[in-house]
């Protein structure tokens, strides 16, 4: 694999092919990306936390974002906040061809080394500073699988993926509930709009400090409604038949709080 420098960006290639891990300067950074970006957690922890068969995102979250995303096959699809890349590998395995983006970099330069296509195009870079490198009314599907928390402000965001996604394109969102989080943080306030630390992974071996934003359900939905995208729905979805089967405990936490919000919307 040759690394080809260049003043802002390393692009990866493999065989001439285009791996495309473009990483930007710090100087391209909002404030925030220092705190959010999951280069300050060591990737086992993470991946011990998340990827465990019993977790909430395998459990409840995924299968809730599977059941929003449209028919992926020869699709343009953008999976922002890739992580690990679980969206990125369900789509490539459905036939579409992904572009990756995320902060970290040490998750995206795990998710080269993971995963090998040459539909796939992945880009370290913060994704709540405009995008240039992704080019205007390209996309079919935009995934933004629990990362908007990590954001503070969402409207430029949302006017990015607007941009890129084609007409009739659909951005399919998961997001912490503000009403859980209210209750879980155990929130002075349910109206505090403001970076939190957390723990994760208190049951593993070892716990890990993630920080995010909370901010209440007008502060989730303003820009939306600002946006030029069509809501097509906002969703609770309640916990599935297998959830209640495999983790009757995390079926009966979800049956009594939401635990992510699920948002659709159409160019
Ligand atoms: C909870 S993980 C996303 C989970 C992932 N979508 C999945 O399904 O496994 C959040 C990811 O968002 C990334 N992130 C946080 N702030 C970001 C930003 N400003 N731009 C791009 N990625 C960001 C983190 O580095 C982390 O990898």
């Amino acid at each position: 694999m040759k690394c080809q420098k260049g003043d802002d960006f390393t692009c990866l290639r493999s065989n001439n092919i285009i791996l495309g891990l473009i990483q930007f300067t710090r100087g391209d950074m909002s404030d925030d990306a220092e705190l959010t970006s999951y280069d300050s957690i060591v990737i086992e922890d993470y991946l011990e936390h998340v990827e465990r068969p019993f977790s909430w995102n395998n459990l409840y979250e995924r299968p809730a974002v599977i059941a929003r995303l449209p028919s992926l096959k020869g699709k343009n699809v953008l999976d922002t906040g890739c992580a690990s890349g679980f969206f990125t590998e369900y789509a490539l395995k459905n036939g579409a061809r992904v572009t990756a983006v995320d902060i970290s970099k040490v998750m995206t330069e795990r998710l080269v080394a993971r995963i090998k296509s040459v539909k796939l195009t992945i880009f370290c870079a913060d994704i709540s500073r405009p995008m240039s490198f992704l080019k205007s009314n390209t996309y079919d599907c935009v995934i933004c699988s629990l990362v908007l928390h990590y954001i503070k402000d969402w409207e430029p965001l949302l006017a990015e993926l607007h941009r890129v996604l084609k007409k009739g394109g659909r951005l399919v969102i998961s997001t912490h509930h503000p009403f859980e989080m209210y209750q879980y943080l155990k929130l002075p306030s349910y109206y505090d709009f403001k970076m939190v630390e957390d723990t994760w992974g208190s049951s593993g071996p070892r716990p890990f400090k993630v920080h995010y934003y909370v901010r209440p359900l007008k502060e989730v939905l303003r820009p939306i409604v600002r946006s030029k995208f069509n809501i097509i729905s906002i969703d609770e979805p309640l916990p599935t038949k297998e959830c209640k089967e495999l983790a009757p405990e995390v079926y009966k936490r979800l049956m009594e709080r939401p635990g992510f919000l699920f948002i659709v919307l159409e160019k």
